[in-house]
This record gives structure tokens, C-alpha cells and sequence, in this order.
């Protein structure tokens, strides 16, 4: 957040109306609503010089495709109010960025004004990510046009995070990842469902039982599911009593629904 808890997005595009509608609903549109969130959209093409408002240009040295020119990305930036109280990142949303994750997202969260640029074409000019951007995000290994459904998920993955934003303050730190873990299976109405039922421990009440049975889980469906997020994990005495009751449960064959 930034510590007056609001955070301002400007996001920086050429496809403005892709933002149409994505932060009007649910979670989202209630934390603008309630100005918790602001969210800006800045048309780059208005930056642009001429009356072809042409915004990208061809690589220099030849290649495939075509290259997001440095000037309409200034220019845009520099429109922005400028107040050195406000801590601001800026951002620019690449695939060749760092990867974008829970933890970062709680980084760009203690921001007052994050500034989103929406990559283009083949790429952004190199000298716009050296002198004007503090940080390159990619949000994972696969390739999009742009970097409007990037910007997006920056959106929603750090407004959770703003105080207010979410009913519950605990939500957070239930999340997958928050604890490094996935999070496990879920259960709702009818108790059975085409022959399914819900495991008889999370109708019976005892929430120590209960709560010992969602690490239980959350660790088996991090294991089998994300060997790169189990390399991270870190183990209580309890979590390695809870693996050896899975291991044993595995040798049985009975009731992995995670094992394939
Ligand atoms: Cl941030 N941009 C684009 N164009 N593709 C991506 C990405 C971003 N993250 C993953 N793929």
C-alpha cells in the first residue's frame, strides 16, 4: 500500500479499451469504488508526434517484426504528476522480465503509484528499460502480444493486498504461496456429489483435526504438483510426521487423488 494505504495504478498502453472492463467487477470494482484502488489509463498513442501517430518503428540491425519507440514512452511518463512523496515503480511488463510472483506482488504493494507500460510488437526499445524503468516483470514462461493481460494480473495480484481491498485480513495469508505451500482442496454443499464425498474429517468440527488435515493436503499437492516450490519448502517436525502418514498412504494406494 503505500502507508496512507491506497495505491494509484497508471498503466501505460496502446490498446486502452483492452482496460474496458476488467477492474470494474467484484473485488476489484469495489476497491475503486471505495478509492481504495485508483486505476489510470494512459493511451501511449497520444504521446506520439505526427499525424500517423505512428508509435513503433523497425529494428535497427533488421529482424521480424517491429520495435515500441522510445519518445511516446517518455513522453507518457512525464505526464504523470511527479510528487518525490510519492514512492513510485515504475514498470515495464516484458517476457524477458523477472518473474512475477506472491512475493513481489507484496513488494509493489508498499508503493503509493505503480506505473505499468504495456510492451508491443517485438519489444521496447532497450534504452527506455535502461533510464526510465525500475523494474522488468514477465508473469510467466509462454508468449503474449502485449502486455495488457500482464498488467492486469499486476493489477489484481497486489490490490488484494491493499488493506481493505479483501473482507477478510486473514485471506492473504491463507493463499497459496503466501506460506510458500499451495493451498488444498476446497469443499462445498452437497456432502455427495455423483458418488464423491467430502472427506468426513471437515464435517466433524474439530478444527485442530480440520487444520491439521488442510497442511496435510497442502503439502501433498505441493509435492507432487510443484517439485519448484518444494525445493523451497520448510519443514516443521509436525509437516514431516504429516508426510510419512502420505507416504504411507501412497504405499497403500488408497485415496491419492493427487497421484497420477
Ligand atoms: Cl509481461 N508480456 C508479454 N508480451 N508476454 C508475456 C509476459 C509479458 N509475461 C509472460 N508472457
Amino acid at each position: 500500500m503505500g502507508d496512507s494505504g491506497a495505491i494509484e495504478f497508471f498503466i501505460l498502453t496502446l490498446l486502452p479499451r483492452y482496460f474496458d472492463t476488467p477492474f470494474s467487477e467484484a473485488i476489484l470494482g469495489k476497491a475503486c469504488e471505495k478509492g481504495l484502488i485508483r486505476i489510470r489509463v494512459v493511451d501511449m498513442r497520444d504521446f506520439t508526434e505526427g499525424k500517423h501517430r505512428v508509435a513503433d518503428d523497425y529494428p535497427f540491425g533488421g529482424s521480424e517484426g517491429m520495435v515500441l519507440k522510445p519518445e511516446p514512452i517518455a513522453r507518457a511518463l512525464e505526464a504523470i504528476p511527479n510528487d518525490p512523496q510519492t514512492p513510485t515503480r515504475v514498470i515495464l511488463l516484458t517476457p524477458q522480465g523477472a518473474p512475477f510472483t506472491q512475493e513481489v506482488a507484496g513488494d509493489i504493494s508498499r508503493q503509493a503509484r505503480v506505473v505499468l507500460i504495456c510492451g508491443h510488437y517485438e519489444g521496447v526499445d532497450e534504452r527506455v528499460a535502461r533510464s526510465l524503468v525500475d523494474q522488468e516483470l514477465s508473469i510467466g514462461d509462454y508468449v503474449l502480444s502485449g502486455g495488457e493481460a500482464a498488467a492486469a494480473v499486476v493489477v489484481e495480484a497486489v490490490s488484494r493486498l491493499v488493506p481493505g481491498v479483501l473482507g477478510n485480513p486473514e485471506s492473504p495469508v491463507q493463499d497459496s504461496f503466501a506460506g510458500g505451500l499451495l493451498k488444498g482442496p476446497v469443499y462445498t454443499r452437497p456432502r455427495e456429489f455423483r458418488g464423491w464425498e467430502v472427506p468426513p474429517v471437515l464435517l466433524g468440527g474439530d478444527h485442530d483435526q480440520i487444520e491439521r488435515w488442510r497442511r496435510k493436503e497442502a503439502l501433498r499437492r505441493t509435492r507432487n504438483r510443484r517439485p519448484d516450490l518444494w525445493e523451497k519448502v520448510v519443514l516443521t517436525e509436525s509437516d514431516r510426521e504429516l508426510l510419512a502418514e502420505i507416504d504411507s498412504e501412497d504405499e497403500d494406494g488408497g485415496g491419492n487423488h493427487e497421484s497420477h
